[in-house]
Formats: structure tokens, C-alpha cells, sequence
């Protein structure tokens, strides 16, 4: 009987352990969402999250979707040469494409196996990993 009540109270404390740490792994994804809500104050002049296209595509849906697939806008040849080559925005391709190093034209030239490519979004990129890996965490959720 006693065997049967420690280990019941080992599950109980299992449960709760891994209950806590769930919450907490939450609250650390929302701080860095939010975190992430601002680093988007540098996209926010040409993208919106859904909706409408500005000087560049919204980002609406942009989680596993192909690159250039946006309906109504415009891309310049190399974004939708990238787009039909297979490139899918998710959280490896984004580091990439965000990150100042190499920037975004050098990361798309790469892929397109060129140098350079010439794409109409005139952002150098953004220095901090950190600060890609919490905006990419603010886009997963606020462009869905
Ligand atoms: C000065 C305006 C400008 C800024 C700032 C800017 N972008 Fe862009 N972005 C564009 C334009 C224009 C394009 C379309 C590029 C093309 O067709 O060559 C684009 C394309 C993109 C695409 C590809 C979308 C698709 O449909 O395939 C992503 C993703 C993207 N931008 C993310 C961002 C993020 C995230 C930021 C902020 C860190 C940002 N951009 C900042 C103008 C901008």
C-alpha cells in the first residue's frame, strides 16, 4: 500500500514538474515574441502582417509559404526566379535572408546561384541573431 501511494505522488509531481515547465516555456516564447513585436518596427514602413501590399508584399501567411506567391504584388525578377527555384520561407530561410551578414541580396544571390541578386527590397538586414530568432517567433503567430 505504501509502495502504491509514493508512487502515485511521483506522478502526481511528474505531472505538475512538466505541467510547470510548459508554462514557463510559454511565458519565455511570449517575452520573445514581444520582443520580437519590436524589431518589426523596422519592417513595418513596408510590410503590413495581413492584409494589404505596400512598397513590399504583405507577409500574411508567410510561414511555409513559397517566396513571391503574394497575390497583386509586384516582385522583381529575382524574387520570383527564387519563388519558382523552390524557396519557402520558414525559420532557416528567414535567418537567412534577415541576417546583415551576408544581407539579404547576397543570401537570395546565393540561392539563385549568382553574386548579387537585384531584389527591390532595400534593407541591409539585421544584426542580431537574437533579434532575428524573436522576430521570426513575433512573425510565426502575428502573420497567421
Ligand atoms: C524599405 C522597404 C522594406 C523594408 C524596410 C523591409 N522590406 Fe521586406 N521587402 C520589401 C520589398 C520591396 C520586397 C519585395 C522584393 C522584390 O520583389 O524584389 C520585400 C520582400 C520581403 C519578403 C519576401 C516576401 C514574399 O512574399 O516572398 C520577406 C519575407 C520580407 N521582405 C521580410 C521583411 C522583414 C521581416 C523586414 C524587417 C526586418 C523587411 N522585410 C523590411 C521591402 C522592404
Amino acid at each position: 500500500m505504501q509502495k502504491i501511494k509514493t508512487i502515485a505522488i511521483a506522478v502526481a509531481v511528474g505531472a505538475a514538474l512538466s505541467l510547470s515547465s510548459g508554462l514557463a516555456a510559454d511565458a519565455a516564447w511570449a517575452a520573445d515574441a514581444k520582443k520580437g513585436e519590436k524589431v518589426f518596427k523596422k519592417c513595418k514602413a513596408c510590410h503590413t502582417l495581413k492584409g494589404k501590399n505596400r512598397v513590399g508584399p504583405t507577409l500574411g501567411g508567410l510561414i511555409g509559404r513559397n517566396a513571391a506567391t503574394t497575390k497583386g504584388y509586384k516582385y522583381s525578377k529575382d524574387f520570383k526566379a527564387a519563388g519558382e527555384k523552390g524557396l519557402i520561407w520558414n525559420e532557416e530561410t528567414l535567418s537567412g535572408y534577415l541576417n546583415k551578414k551576408p544581407g539579404p541580396k547576397k543570401w537570395l544571390g546565393e540561392f539563385l546561384g549568382k553574386k548579387k541578386a537585384k531584389t527591390k527590397m532595400s534593407f541591409s538586414g539585421i544584426k542580431k541573431d537574437e533579434d532575428i530568432a524573436n522576430l521570426i517567433e513575433y512573425l510565426k503567430h502575428a502573420t497567421k
